[in-house]
């Protein structure tokens, strides 16, 4: 990925290192269905770093939290997903792995789900969602893990919460690019 291909906040740069004796690869940014590339250009780096030898996916995102127990900085590792652009044919396989670590106030175990973006969520989106007991909602990951496994990689996926979706339309905020922008870490 050369620099300057993807939204605001992701640079699309790949870094090579070690932490520890380990080797990483670092994706610093990464294809949003809602840029314009096809679900299959948005898991390429997953089938690229498979190639490369990579073993262990560690996928993360920023979200918006609609559990209304989680605040804003806390981190949700995901349980489980909803495939949501997967319901209406629009792309890949299976779902994806549980894992837990520590039990702190602000790290939750929830749903994540993928919406396509760029729009945030509108209050009757939201409402629907929560039916569908999602806990969190971005615009990526779900793809980037299903392929992941589909690729037999081990994966690990968290989600920041960087807003709070309001599900009220006289007294909700509602999400703002500035607001998840300085959440992110
Ligand atoms: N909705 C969708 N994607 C997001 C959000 C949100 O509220 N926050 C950060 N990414």
């Amino acid at each position: 990925m050369g620099e300057g291909f993807t939204v605001q906040g992701h640079k699309g740069r790949l870094i090579f290192g070690y932490v520890s004796d380990v080797p990483v690869m670092c994706m610093q940014g990464r294809f949003h269905y809602y840029e314009g590339y096809p679900l299959s250009k948005c898991v390429m780096p997953v089938r690229l770093i498979k190639l490369l030898g990579v073993t262990h996916l560690i996928a993360s995102n920023a979200a918006g939290g609609l559990n209304p127990s989680y605040k804003v900085g806390d981190i949700m590792l995901q349980k489980d997903h909803l495939n949501i652009m997967g319901f209406s044919g629009i792309i890949l396989l299976e779902d994806q792995m549980t894992q837990t670590i520590g039990d702190e106030d602000d790290v939750h175990e929830g749903v994540y789900t993928c919406m396509g973006g760029p729009n945030y969520e509108t209050v009757a989106e939201l409402r629907a969602l929560k039916v569908l007991h999602v806990d969190a909602v971005g615009m990526s990951t779900v793809h980037e893990v299903t392929t992941a496994k589909h690729c037999g990689m081990k994966c690990f996926a968290f989600s920041l919460i960087t807003n709070i979706c309001s599900i009220d339309y006289e007294n909700g905020e509602e999400a703002t690019c500035e607001e998840v922008l300085d959440g992110e870490i």
